[in-house]
């Protein structure tokens, strides 16, 4: 049983996932349970409610879900009423023939499947966006801290999750890497399973997570094809050096790495034993 959730807050919602492995839960359930812990705590500005709303101020989450054993996955895009969007990213997986719903129909689907409407905007999240529309800061652009859970469970199936606000301040209508599998998230059973957060649009530039998966196939420790990643990102557009991206990874056998572009980047890993913060190492200092 391995267990891999991004950021040092990931500490607690990786606690989750373990609790949960530890409990035989399997793999989808124990980061479902991981990342719905996250969407539920308000205090979290990057994720549920409490996450920071994009330039008109309404908040629009999205998620997504992959299961490596059958290579399923489903997403959402856009969610503006819905505030647990990594369940509703599961029902699209399990219940549609589809991977990626968005904005109304997605929210219609939400409905349909029994979720409730909320107002996903706090009264902190609401006076971080006033004071970013009065040109006072209110959150760093820089900081969309996406919460990722790679897990493994008692049978060795490996399955994956992320769910985000997305760039806090953003154009309405703008979908992140997190709601596209290969750009914010990819499992493959045989391999290991992959996860991005930071500036989505550089995830999606380079598939960034599908590419860690396949540098991993051949051959790369976790940390290796992270940061191969990156550089592969920084060599083909140099601008995005400006930019953070951040990948973190969990291999079919239970190795974790991570890496990014700039510092300050970590990840929670669960060993079976133990749930301990890894610090990562950036490609540029
Ligand atoms: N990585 C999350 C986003 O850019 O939306």
């Amino acid at each position: 049983m391995h267990a891999l959730s991004i950021w040092q807050r990931g500490t607690e919602v990786n606690a989750v996932a373990a609790e949960a492995l530890k409990q035989g839960a399997d793999c989808l359930d124990a980061v479902e349970a991981a990342l719905r812990f996250s969407e539920d705590d308000v205090r979290d500005s990057s994720t549920g409610r409490g996450g920071l709303p994009n330039a008109a101020g309404q908040v629009e989450l999205d998620a997504a879900i992959m299961f490596g054993p059958t290579a399923e996955a489903g997403a959402v895009g856009g969610l503006r009423r819905t505030s647990q969007a990594i369940s509703v990213a599961r029902r699209v997986m399990e219940e549609t023939p589809h991977m990626l719903l968005v904005g109304e129909g997605a929210e219609t689907f939400a409905r349909q499947q029994g979720f409730d409407e909320s107002d996903l905007l706090t009264d902190d999240s609401a006076a971080k966006w006033q004071e970013w529309r009065r040109g006072r800061g209110g959150a760093d652009p820089e900081r969309h801290d996406t919460m990722a859970t790679l897990a493994i469970d008692g049978r060795g199936q490996i399955a994956g999750g992320v769910t985000t606000s997305g760039t806090p301040f953003k154009l309405p209508g703008r979908v992140g890497d997190s709601a596209i599998i290969g750009a914010g998230l990819y499992v493959d059973q045989g391999v290991g399973a992959a996860a991005a957060t930071g500036v989505g649009e550089e995830a999606i530039r380079v598939s960034a997570s599908f590419l860690v998966v396949e540098l991993m196939r051949s051959g790369l420790s976790p940390d290796a094809a992270c940061r191969r990643a990156l550089e592969r990102l920084l060599s083909s557009h140099p601008a995005s050096a400006e930019r953070q991206l951040a990948l973190a990874a969990l291999r079919a056998d239970g190795a974790a790495g991570g890496g990014s572009v700039k510092p300050g980047f970590a990840y929670a890993y669960f060993d079976g034993g133990h749930n301990r913060l890894v610090q990562v190492g950036s490609v540029l200092d």
